[in-house]
């Protein structure tokens, strides 16, 4: 079995918010109960709607923000209770991609230095060391040399996407968190930026933890899927278990709400009906009791535990009842 790069455990993330003057401060549980592994040179992909804790798992597994609870691992070292020194490594070993690349590109400086910036301050290069490996990844990225001297600016949207995911890998990171990497671009160019990802995973064999609402893109890019609602797992397993036969009734009525290429008559279409709940105030029992059409009086008042049924986990009381 290859490398394990990122455990989580258990992740939980709440947030306290102020509900006005007089009001008691409320507790939004934006990640609620997290656990995956992650392989080298795998993609674990992060789908849901939104406000379902994506992206705030996304800045837990970076060491943006504490986790509230829970623990994580990436590339074997324990996170809670790492020295000063461990931690500045953790830093190098998992990078972001943000859906704004002006999230992580500074406008006001060269390309080039941006990118040898991470090697600046981290390795013992020279400087014609670290222009040589610049210039490599400029080009390994689809970039030209003259863009060395450029500023962020001077560049289409994807180019600028192309230039975060270089500084991403500057150092050759065990673990890539992309959040919604390419939802921002045009429609013409999201496959040209989604093929370089995957070509960067292979060359450097990086696990990716990649988060898209967009369930064609996951299909194209992920090897294992976690489905989530309101900051809890509602699935998670191999991508082919889950395209070919989704046991949550969630994770059904997300994908027949993508467009398929081709459509399968006998599989019957599940609308998602009704609002995403307001998670400072949850459904009791499942969380989407509310919005399912299989819901019993069970579901209204017993939280369904993940567990494993058919090859992934689903939290659902019935998801034995889906297994066609
Ligand atoms: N700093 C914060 N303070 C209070 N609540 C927050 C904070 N950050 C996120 N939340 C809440 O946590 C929940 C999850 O938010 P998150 O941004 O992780 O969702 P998301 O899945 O990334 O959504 P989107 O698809 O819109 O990006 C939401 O209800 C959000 O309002
Ligand atoms: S536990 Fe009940 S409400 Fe929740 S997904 Fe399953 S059937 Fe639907
Ligand atoms: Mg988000």
């Amino acid at each position: 079995m290859s490398e394990i790069v990122l455990t989580a455990r258990d992740l939980t993330r709440h947030y306290d918010v102020s509900q006005g003057l007089f009001k008691p401060h409320a507790t939004v549980r934006a990640l609620n109960g997290v656990s995956f592994e992650l392989e080298a040179g795998k993609t674990l992909a992060v789908v849901g709607e939104s406000g379902c804790g994506k992206s705030t798992l996304a800045r837990a597994l970076t060491l943006i923000e504490e986790p509230s609870s829970g623990s994580l691992k990436i590339a074997g070292q324990e996170v809670a209770g790492a020295t000063k020194a461990q931690r500045k490594q953790l830093r190098k070993d998992v990078q972001m991609v943000f859906q704004s690349p002006y999230a992580s590109l500074n406008p006001r400086q060269k390309i080039g230095d941006q990118l040898a910036e991470p090697l600046l301050i981290n390795t013992g290069l020279s400087a014609a060391e670290r222009r040589e490996k610049v210039q490599a990844m400029i080009k390994q990225v689809g970039l030209r040399p003259e863009h060395y001297q450029r500023y962020p600016h001077m560049f289409s949207g994807g180019q600028r996407q192309r230039i975060a995911l270089a500084r991403a890998m500057m150092l050759q990171p065990k673990v890539l968190v992309a959040d919604e990497p390419t939802s921002a671009l045009d429609v013409s160019i999201q496959a040209q930026v989604l093929n370089l990802f995957m070509d960067m995973q292979q060359e450097f064999n990086t696990g990716y933890v990649f988060i898209s609402h967009n369930l064609a893109v996951v299909r194209h890019v992920a090897d294992s899927v976690l489905v989530m609602y309101l900051g809890r797992p509602a699935e998670m397993g191999p991508k082919e278990e889950i395209y070919s036969r989704p046991l949550h009734p969630y994770t059904q009525a997300l994908l027949s709400a993508t467009p398929a290429i081709h459509p399968d008559p006998l599989k019957p279409k599940i609308k998602i009906v009704g609002e995403l709940p307001n998670p400072l105030n949850p459904p009791s029992g499942c969380a989407f009791h509310k919005r399912c059409p299989y819901a019993t009086e069970r579901c209204s008042t017993e939280v369904p535990e993940l567990r494993p049924v058919d090859n992934r986990q689903v939290a659902c009381h019935y998801a034995e009842q889906f297994v066609a």
